[in-house]
């Protein structure tokens, strides 16, 4: 009896053994999986994980998804910031296809940075503007408060504070800017805001704080002003064939014009308000075309950031319409800016000092970069991606200098 007693106590320890080591190790696996789970625990344990980038991505969306997701989270990263100038940085703009970046101060410089994330980023710095403009015998030094470039990347117009002078140069590699045809002045009262160009190069825009813009053709004569009728221009776009003009202001509504030119000879036409888009209850901040010319993103001050599908017969009265709104990532965020990546398939929106980026075939935020300015409470004044979509750069309201995030590439997904 009792050497029974003695295997039944014995089998019995022996059962509750393997159970505690059981339980044991399932424990640390839900550990480990919960390692897995959370992006900022993998940060640490990074080296290990990395494996060497695949070229494509395969799969379902889903784990497309997971797959971006991780490489988006190890690989973002601020790369440089550009200590560029003395005064702040008034404005800057990327190359239309490569990382070649220009940027302006209130200090006069112009710098045109061949590669702003190589070691020994090289330049081509001009004072531009103390020059006195020959044709208009401007004496006093100036500075440009817009900039944009050509599509071809061949010259770049720069709207000038004092004078308020336009003027393009022609830029040529590793060379100093070198003085363009184009110099008039700019019939604004307010201090121009943005310009922006038309891709084939048949007409540019600037506009100012006001409720209007002017379109203008190469040589600087006005071709149009327009009265917006939105009390307040916050932002303006071309698309990228050159077909509309998007006007976002004060009002909730969002216009797109149409620029008309003649088939044959070319000539300009007119403007026309062809699409209305509706339905945001306040200002809108930023409004931005997909590369594609068939989408339209705009963020608002009521907190919504909405995608439009604009590919649609408004010539037969057709409406253009929502396709989807995105949630800002935090309730508190003033949204500012938006932008598409080259391919489209990410969105970058700007709120604050902080950037997310929306991946828009599954519509989830993939990162956020926070804390762009480096300094609480300034919030981004601009924001834009490279000509090459690797590079977001971004700049803090009255600073300095401009930050470079870097954006792995992203393989091309089916149409959204
Ligand atoms: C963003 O800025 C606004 C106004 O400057 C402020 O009221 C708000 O709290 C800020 N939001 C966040 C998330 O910091
Ligand atoms: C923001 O960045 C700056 C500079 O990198 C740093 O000094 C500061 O502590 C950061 N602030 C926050 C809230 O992370």
């Amino acid at each position: 009896m009792h050497l029974i007693g003695l295997l039944l106590v014995l089998s019995l320890t022996l059962v509750a053994g393997i159970a505690v080591l059981k339980l044991r190790s399932a424990l640390n696996a839900r550990v480990d999986s919960s390692i897995e789970e959370n992006p900022h625990r993998l940060g640490s344990n990074r080296k290990q994980k990395s494996k060497p980038q695949q070229k494509t991505l395969k799969g379902t969306p889903k784990t497309r998804f997971s797959s971006l997701l991780g490489r988006l989270q190890e690989r973002t990263h601020c790369v440089a910031v550009l200590w560029c100038h003395t005064e702040q940085v008034t404005c800057f703009a990327f190359h239309p296809k490569k990382r070649c970046l220009l940027s302006c101060s209130s200090d006069r410089s112009v710098r045109v940075w061949w590669d702003p994330v190589d070691k020994q980023a090289k330049f081509s710095s001009v004072n531009l503007f103390t020059c006195a403009a020959s044709q208009h015998n401007v004496k006093f030094p100036d500075f440009a408060e817009a900039c944009c470039w050509s599509k071809d990347g061949q010259f770049v117009l720069f709207a000038l504070s004092h004078t308020h002078a336009i003027r393009s140069y022609d830029v040529l590699e590793n060379q100093k800017i070198l003085s363009g045809s184009l110099d008039v002045v700019s019939v604004q009262k307010g201090n121009v805001k943005d310009i922006e160009m038309d891709p084939h190069c048949r007409y540019f825009v600037t506009y100012d704080d006001g409720s209007s813009f002017i379109v203008w053709n190469m040589r600087g004569n006005i071709l149009a002003t327009v009265d917006t009728h939105q009390v307040q221009n916050n932002r303006m776009a071309i698309s990228p064939d050159g077909r509309f003009i998007a006007s976002a202001g004060f009002i909730g509504d969002v216009y797109l014009w149409e620029v008309l030119f003649q088939k044959d000879s070319g000539e300009f036409v007119g403007l026309k308000k062809v699409i209305d888009l509706k339905g945001h209850r306040a200002g809108v901040r930023g409004v931005a075309f997909s590369h594609d010319n068939k989408k339209v993103a705009t963020v608002c001050k009521d907190k919504t950031i909405r995608i439009w599908n604009i590919d649609v017969k408004y010539k037969l009265e057709e409406d253009a319409k929502l396709l989807f709104s995105l949630e800002p990532w935090d309730i508190h965020v003033d949204l500012l800016q938006v932008a598409f990546n080259p391919n489209d398939n990410l969105l970058a929106v700007a709120g604050n000092d902080s950037v997310a980026i929306y991946l828009l075939e599954t519509r989830q935020i993939v990162t956020i970069l926070r804390n762009c300015t480096g300094q609480g409470g300034v919030d981004i004044e601009k924001f834009g991606f490279s000509g090459d979509g690797t590079l977001l750069a971004t700049l803090g309201h009255g600073q300095g200098w401009i930050s470079l995030w870097h954006i792995p590439y992203m393989p091309g997904f089916s149409k959204v």
